[in-house]
C-alpha cells in the first residue's frame, strides 16, 4: 500500500505516521508514505496557495491550481489516475468496512484542506471519495487523513503481526469486542470471570460471543441492526431489554 498525502503541513503527517506499528510497517516495506507539500506547486511570487472566496464570506479558500499540480505530479509518478480521498465534514462517515475495502488499493491519495476549504472546481476534477471521520469540524484534513491511514494500514497484510491480528476485534460482524482480562486474577477486589480460567474453549467462545452482543446492545444499539445474530440470540437480547426495563421501573 502506498499512501500519498497532499498537504500544506507535510511534517505533521510524517511525524504522526512514523512511530509504533505504522512506523514499523513503513520501515519493513509493507507500506510507503509520501507527504507532498502543496505549496511547492504554487508558482507565484510568494508561493501563495489561498485567496478570498467569490461572493464573499468568512475566511480564505485553497486555490485550484497548486492542488491540481500536486495531484498531477503524483498521478504521473504512479502512471495512472489514483483514488483520491478528500477529507471533509461533508463526506460519508468513515467506518471499518470502508477501511477494509480501501486496504485493497495499491495507491491511496489523501487531499487535506485548510482554511475554509478548496475551490470546488479542482475537487470535481480529481476527488473520487468524500470522507468525514465524524460529525464535528476540525481545523484541517491532516488528522482525519492520519486516522484513515492508520485504520486502512492495519487491514493491509503484513502490517499487523499474528498476535495483533485485525480480524477478531470490534466491528467484525458489526459487533463490539468482548471484555478482556490479564494478570492478576484478582485486582481491586474484582475477579476475572471464572469461565476464562476454565480452559474450556467452547465455553469461552460462547461467553465471549454473549458479551460481544450484550456490549453492542448496551453501547451501540445502532450497530446491532446490521449484526448477524441467530434467533436465539435475538431472543436473549429481548430478554435483556425486558430485564433492563423492569430494573428501571423499580428505581
Ligand atoms: N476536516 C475538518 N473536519 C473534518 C472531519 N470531521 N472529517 C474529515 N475531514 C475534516
Amino acid at each position: 500500500m502506498n499512501f500519498h498525502v497532499l498537504t500544506l503541513f507535510p511534517e505533521m503527517i510524517l511525524q504522526g505516521m512514523n512511530t509504533s506499528i505504522i512506523g514499523r510497517a513503513i520501515a519493513n516495506g509493507y507500506l510507503s508514505l509520501e507527504a507532498v507539500n502543496i505549496r511547492d506547486y504554487a508558482f507565484n511570487k510568494h508561493q501563495k496557495v489561498d485567496d478570498y472566496p467569490y461572493g464573499g464570506g468568512a475566511g480564505m479558500l485553497m486555490q485550484a491550481e497548486p492542488v491540481y499540480l500536486a495531484w498531477e505530479a503524483v498521478a504521473r509518478r504512479i502512471g495512472r489516475r489514483p483514488r483520491v480521498v478528500y477529507l471533509t465534514p461533508q463526506g460519508s462517515v468513515f467506518n471499518q468496512s470502508m477501511a477494509r475495502e480501501m486496504a485493497k488499493e495499491e495507491d491511496l491519495v489523501f487531499l487535506c484542506g485548510h482554511y475554509e476549504g478548496i475551490d470546488e472546481r479542482v475537487l470535481e476534477e480529481i476527488v473520487t471519495d468524500y470522507v468525514s471521520i465524524g460529525d464535528y469540524v476540525l481545523t484541517g484534513g491532516e488528522l482525519p487523513a492520519m486516522v484513515m491511514m492508520d485504520s486502512v494500514a492495519r487491514m493491509v497484510p503484513g502490517v499487523l503481526s499474528n498476535h495483533e491480528s485485525g480480524e477478531t476485534e470490534s466491528f467484525a460482524g458489526n459487533l463490539l469486542e468482548y471484555p478482556q482480562y490479564s494478570r492478576p486474577e484478582e485486582w481491586h477486589g474484582k475477579k476475572v470471570p471464572e469461565v476464562l480460567l476454565s480452559g474450556h474453549h467452547a465455553n469461552i467462545e460462547k461467553w465471549r460471543r454473549e458479551q460481544s452482543i450484550l456490549r453492542t446492545a448496551k453501547r451501540r444499539p445502532d450497530l446491532l441492526k446490521k449484526a448477524e445474530l441467530t434467533n436465539k440470540e435475538w431472543n436473549e437480547i429481548r430478554q435483556w431489554k425486558k430485564q433492563q426495563k423492569t430494573d428501571a421501573d423499580q428505581e
